[in-house]
């Protein structure tokens, strides 16, 4: 879900709304605003995405106030009806509480209410809040005071923020496992899930941590524990302006952000890499003599990220030797995994906010291991509690399936495997100097694949009917077959799988029928030569029972010409680094195809950015 609350000279409603837009990615479900003004309370409320409540407020307008805070919502708790939106209101209708996470004991909470006579309009646990925050502000006469009576009340992971009619300067915050930072503007402060919501009017942002709940007012912040003792916060510089985060003339943010793809891998390069091959990386705060001792490697992700983790597998154990298992981080803590001081786990997470991963990361801290965060997103929670973190730096991406973001999480594992394999002092150092060069052409590669994209779209058009795409690779093109297919799943809501070409005669070649589109990757003939020799049969196989083989090879390879109907060329590049341009065709196919079956790519339905739940 997305939160904003604001107070300030501004028109509240105008900002808050503003901010909901560009937070829309969070969730989009439905929205809510509530603004004081004049001493009164007023909010208003509608399922669906966010045209709706603009609309409703085009019809029924609310004031403009100095005060307010806004929703969109990713349902949990009810289903997604204008009863069920935020904000909610207590009784008397003077509290108003906006609500992402999910408060565990809402039943208990809802139960001891009634007892008290409360009567509960929605399904929500966060209707519970607005009830008991205005029991608490009756005992106790100050806003924050009551947060924190409430917050130490609650289980659960949940961001609120309120307000009250009878402060009317002031709006509250809380976290718990779940976002909030503050904007601190010339006399005016924003709270919202992230940056986006307030970066057209500051860059200046604290972040706020675990169990704290803030007091926002037009000159400033005061910042607790849930215990009410003083907190530190960090103050941070956001290094991206507004028009970042807008479509900038492009249709929609997805294409915006696979265009904008070459520029966000060199950014990511940028002080790490030069021309000689050397690799420098000072952010990562492991001492080298820890990294030296570290005997297994466990990188823990979710969706796209996860699929860099599968290719950073390969990088890691080809430069260190050192054993890597990669999880898909909603399952590794209830596994009970091994892990110890000598364990290095890696949490990808493009949002740093993930709760399945966050969860995973610190049961992996509690077991002793070290932890290195790989992350789009500066004040965000996951690198707050890792080690150490590794930051990609692709800019602020919004369309919720992610692209930009997941080429340079690729750049930054291949930039770790190199520099543990560089600290480790490894056979490879020349190998991993022209590797480094290498990596150096990425951007120039990328920015090529782009200009000869029609072809794909062409051919995404034409197969916008069919009911299934399947997508085959080996080795590092196996990860790269899947997220083909996930990405058709969330943009397309198309039949898609991705399977390693050598597991295909073990089972799935039963599904090849005349006609059905099968996506192959094929690796560079160069470099790894047996891998490329299976896989030209791999297609052969399935072009012999009607498949029509779409193959994705490198300029220059002759051999795949025969059984290809659709050829796409990348450029030739080392086998570990080809995922970074055998992606991109794979992301404009699925946004193409997506598109002609009129869905709407940025927000594809039942998805939200950034998932804060378990
Ligand atoms: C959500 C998004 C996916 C994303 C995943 C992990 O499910 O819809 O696109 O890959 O979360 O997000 P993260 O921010 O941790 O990279």
């Amino acid at each position: 879900c997305g939160i904003v609350g604001y107070a300030g000279p501004q028109s509240a409603l105008d900002v808050v709304i503003a901010g909901l837009k560009r937070l829309e990615y969070r969730g989009y479900d439905s929205a809510g605003v509530a603004v004081l003004a004049g001493g009164d309370l007023l909010a208003a409320k509608r399922a669906g995405k966010l045209v709706n409540l603009d609309k409703a407020l085009a019809e029924a307008p609310l004031p403009a106030g100095p005060v307010g805070i806004g929703h969109t919502r990713w349902a949990t708790h009810g289903a997604p009806n204008d009863t069920n939106a935020h904000p909610h209101l207590d009784s008397a209708g003077r509290v108003a509480v906006v609500h992402n996470g999910i408060i565990e004991n809402f039943a208990a909470l809802r139960a001891e209410l009634a007892g008290r006579g409360h009567v509960l309009a929605s399904q929500t646990d966060t209707e519970v809040v607005s009830h008991l925050l205005a029991e608490a502000f009756e005992e106790c006469g100050g806003l924050a005071e009551a947060m924190r009576r409430v917050c130490r009340r609650l289980d659960g992971a949940f961001t609120l923020v309120a307000v009250h009619a009878d402060v009317p300067g002031v709006v509250v915050g809380a976290r718990r496992d779940s976002p909030l930072v503050v904007g601190v503007g010339e006399g005016e402060t924003f709270l919202a899930s992230d940056v986006a919501a307030f970066i057209a009017h500051t860059r200046d942002a604290i972040e706020l941590g675990q169990d704290q709940v803030v007091e926002a007012r037009r000159d400033g912040v005061t910042v607790t524990g849930f215990d009410g003792s003083p907190a530190e916060v960090r103050s941070y510089h956001v290094d991206w302006d507004a028009s970042a985060a807008e479509k900038g003339g492009y249709a929609s943010f997805m294409l915006k952000e696979i265009a904008e793809q070459p520029k966000a891998v060199a950014d990511t390069l940028l002080g790490r890499v030069d021309g000689e091959g050397t690799l420098s990386l000072d952010e990562v705060r492991i001492p080298a003599a820890v990294l030296r001792e570290v005997e297994k490697v466990v990188v823990v992700a979710c969706g796209t990220a996860f699929h860099a983790g599968l290719i950073a597998k390969y990088a890691i154990e080809h430069w260190t030797r050192v054993p890597c298992e990669v999880e898909l981080a909603s399952e590794f803590r209830y596994r009970d995994p091994i892990l110890d001081a000598r364990t290095l786990v890696i949490a990808i997470s493009q949002s740093g906010e993930t709760m399945d991963t966050l969860m995973a990361l610190r049961h992996a801290r509690e077991q002793g291991a070290k932890v290195l965060a790989i992350c789009n997103t500066n004040g965000s929670t996951i690198p707050r509690e890792s080690d150490a973190v590794l930051y990609t730096h692709a800019g602020p991406e919004v369309a919720v399936a992610s692209t930009k973001a997941f080429l340079t999480q690729l750049v930054a594992c291949n930039l770790v495997a190199l520099y543990l394999g560089q600290v480790r002092g490894t056979k490879w150092g020349d190998e991993i100097r022209a590797v480094v060069r290498e990596l150096s052409h990425v951007p120039e590669q990328v920015g090529r694949v782009l200009e000869t994209m029609e072809p794909v779209r062409e051919l995404a058009r034409s197969l916008s009917d069919k009911p299934t795409v399947l997508f085959l690779g080996r080795h590092v093109g196996y990860p790269v077959a899947l997220e083909g297919a996930l990405k058709l799943k969330e943009l397309a809501y198309m039949h898609a799988e991705g399977f390693a070409a050598g597991e295909l005669k073990h089972g799935p070649i039963a599904l090849i029928e005349q006609d059905l589109p099968v996506v192959v990757v094929v690796p560079s003939p160069r470099g790894r030569s047996v891998l490329h020799g299976k896989i030209v049969s791999n297609i052969q196989e399935i072009r012999a029972r009607g498949a029509r083989t779409v193959v994705i090879a490198e300029e220059g390879d002759e051999s795949v010409v025969p059984y290809a109907d659709h050829l796409i060329r990348v450029p030739a590049t080392p086998t570990l680094l080809q995922p970074l341009v055998a992606t991109v065709p794979l992301q404009v196919f699925a946004c193409e195809l997506a598109t002609a079956r009129g869905n709407d790519v940025d927000q594809p339905r039942n998805l939200a950015k950034s998932v804060t739940v378990e």
